[in-house]
């Protein structure tokens, strides 16, 4: 059975982009498949100097979590016309964990126009690590929410899109 997991990228604690990952976990527990929830900024990690980082317990934890994931959904922030630092910690942290993962991206951001902000991360996980990534982006500015909750209803019709898009690649990888 294959196994997914939503990773959140923002350190803030009023983060959008987790308010959609959480949406899109619960989405797949209800869809009853082994998924995993991951909040990076709980973790501690260093920041990569590519040396002792590797040996940091936090960074070996997360390249774990990772390496058992089929399908990925990375829910970040847009800092900058990128994803967050954080994301790109991750990623340069944790290098070959992430090879031949389906990835999928939700988004959040300030304004409706850095919408291609992923791209270049997007294209490091296929070119580095030959990931699949869905092309089905979701991408929400801070008018979908409302306090604590997702209120607009197209984005979390997309979120679950999305979620359902990441199990199919899923089950298609493993079949
Ligand atoms: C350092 C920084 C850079 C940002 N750069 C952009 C940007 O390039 N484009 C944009 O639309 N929003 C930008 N924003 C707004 C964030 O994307 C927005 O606050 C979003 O909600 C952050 O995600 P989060 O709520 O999950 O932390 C930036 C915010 C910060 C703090």
């Amino acid at each position: 059975m294959p196994k997914y997991l939503v990773v959140s990228t923002s350190g803030n604690p009023d983060s959008n982009s987790r308010r959609m990952g959480r949406v899109a976990f619960r989405h797949l527990q209800k869809a009853k498949v082994d998924c995993e929830w991951l909040d990076i900024s709980e973790l501690g990690l260093p920041l990569c100097d590519a040396d002792a980082c590797y040996t940091q317990p936090a960074a070996q934890k997360l390249s774990g979590v990772i390496k058992a994931a089929d399908a990925i959904l990375v829910a970040t922030p847009v800092y900058n016309y990128d994803v967050s630092a954080a994301a790109k910690n991750m990623v340069e942290l944790t290098g070959s964990a992430w090879e031949n993962k389906i990835v999928g991206f939700l988004c959040a951001a300030g304004g409706m126009s850095s919408y291609m902000s992923v791209m270049a991360f997007a294209n490091s996980l296929m070119l580095d690590f030959r990931c699949v990534i869905i092309p089905r982006f979701v991408y929400a500015t801070g008018d979908a929410f409302e306090g604590d909750d997702l209120k607009d209803k197209k984005v979390g019709k997309r979120i679950e899109e999305l979620a359902d898009e990441l199990v199919r690649f899923g089950q298609a990888l493993r079949s």
